[in-house]
């Protein structure tokens, strides 16, 4: 409903001012890159024996599938709210073999990294969801537009009026690496190469005919309940007014400067009918964190996982976490912005898009 009208709102504003009307975008597909943050069944149909744990086990989907889809999530993630606004179809998983993929495919991966798992390997960190990092997903692609379309100028007509999305991916770069025990200095060298392939996609998928991009840059890390409940202390100083940890979040930033940075260069490189935009992933939860209250959500628990076992006040125990026998959810997931610890409510993803779309569609409309 909200997203409704957020683009009743948004169609309005274009027509009450008579400009962009021509150019106003009619979707027809959406093509997403990404990780378990976009994910709705590539992981499960990636490892068949993931359907029976974690993402691909009830509790997960039963806000709105009412099973478990491999959707990291009770319900919705943010692409669905926006195939939804677009009145688009769901974006089926590419490794579905029943997909139907007349508009769009869905190649994001539960667990996958923006850098090539060889290549952090070389850094001695170890990728262990899934090798389908985003160059792999990239070839898919590729595979994909073999399928679809034959010549080039034919491929280019197909993709013109089609959004993609080119993540949130390197999140789990991070993850792996700030789990697995590497230094801060370690996981800020990572940032430029996981900037440079993302960059090196977005550029990949212009060149094949895409018009329309958006980069979503990364979560504010130091506010998801796994970095609280992992990197506790009682040093006050080490939280924000949003009893964030500081550093992580400063090492989120630090990759988002980069990255916005990277799609304005893009941006000036390219023609102007072309358009790449930033999505802030990290403002629109932070705004939602800020505006709890009328959201809503409780402050209180909003952070705690919804799903889990909590010996801490975070509801969080990385060793029995959501999916696993015996690991309840809460009974008011809509009150939580933390599903498990990793990944977020529906609502919560029913927040951001909704808080997100307000400029997205803009955005992509000034092409
Ligand atoms: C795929 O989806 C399109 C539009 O959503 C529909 O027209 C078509 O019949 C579907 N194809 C199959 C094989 O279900
Ligand atoms: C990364 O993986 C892709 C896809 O498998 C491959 O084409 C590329 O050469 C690899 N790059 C590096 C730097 O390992
Ligand atoms: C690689 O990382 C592991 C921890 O994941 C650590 O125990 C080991 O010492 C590291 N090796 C090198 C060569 O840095
Ligand atoms: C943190 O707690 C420990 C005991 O759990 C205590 O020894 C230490 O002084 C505390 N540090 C601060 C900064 O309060």
């Amino acid at each position: 409903m909200e997203v409704f009208f957020i683009l009743s709102f948004v169609f309005y504003l274009l027509f009450s001012c008579g400009c962009a009307l021509s150019k106003t975008p009619t979707f027809e597909a959406i093509y997403q890159f990404g990780d378990s943050i976009a994910d709705t069944g590539n992981d499960i149909h990636e490892i068949p024996r993931r359907a029976h744990y974690g993402c691909g086990r009830p509790p997960y989907g039963h806000t709105f599938f009412r099973h478990a889809s491999g959707r990291c999530s009770d319900g919705r993630l943010m692409i669905d709210f926006f195939a939804q606004a677009l009145q688009l179809p769901l974006l089926d998983a590419y490794l579905y073999k029943e997909g139907n993929f007349t508009h769009g495919v869905n190649f994001a991966v539960a667990g996958a990294t923006a850098l090539n798992v060889s290549t952090l390997a070389a850094r001695n960190i170890t990728a262990r969801v899934t090798h389908s990092s985003l160059l792999v997903q990239l070839d898919w692609f590729r595979s994909h537009l073999n399928a679809i379309c034959t010549c080039r100028s034919e491929c280019q007509q197909k993709l013109e009026n089609a959004l993609f999305l080119v993540g949130e991916i390197g999140g789990n770069d991070y993850n792996f690496a700030a789990f697995e025990g590497k230094s801060m200095e370690e996981l800020y060298n990572l940032v430029p190469e996981v900037v440079q392939t993302i960059v090196y996609v977005v550029k990949e998928v212009i060149n094949l005919g895409a018009k329309r991009i958006i980069v979503p840059g990364n979560f504010p890390v130091g506010c998801m309940t796994i970095y609280l409940a992992e990197f506790k202390t009682n040093d006050s100083t080490m939280y924000d007014e949003l009893h964030c940890l500081k550093s992580w979040n400063n090492l989120a930033t630090f990759h988002n400067d980069q990255l916005q940075a990277a799609v304005k260069d893009l941006q000036d490189q390219n023609e102007d009918d072309i358009a790449i935009v930033y999505a802030d992933y990290f403002n629109a939860l932070t705004s939602i964190l800020e505006d709890a209250c009328s959201l809503g959500l409780d402050k209180d628990v909003m952070l705690k996982a919804c799903c889990g076992i909590g010996e801490n006040e975070y509801n969080f125990n990385k060793n029995r976490m959501c999916g696993s026998d015996g690991v309840p959810a809460c009974p008011d997931p809509n009150k939580h912005v933390s599903w498990d610890g990793i990944h977020l409510t529906e609502h919560a993803h029913q927040l951001m898009a909704n808080w997100l779309w307000e400029y997205i569609l803009p955005a992509t409309a000034q092409v």
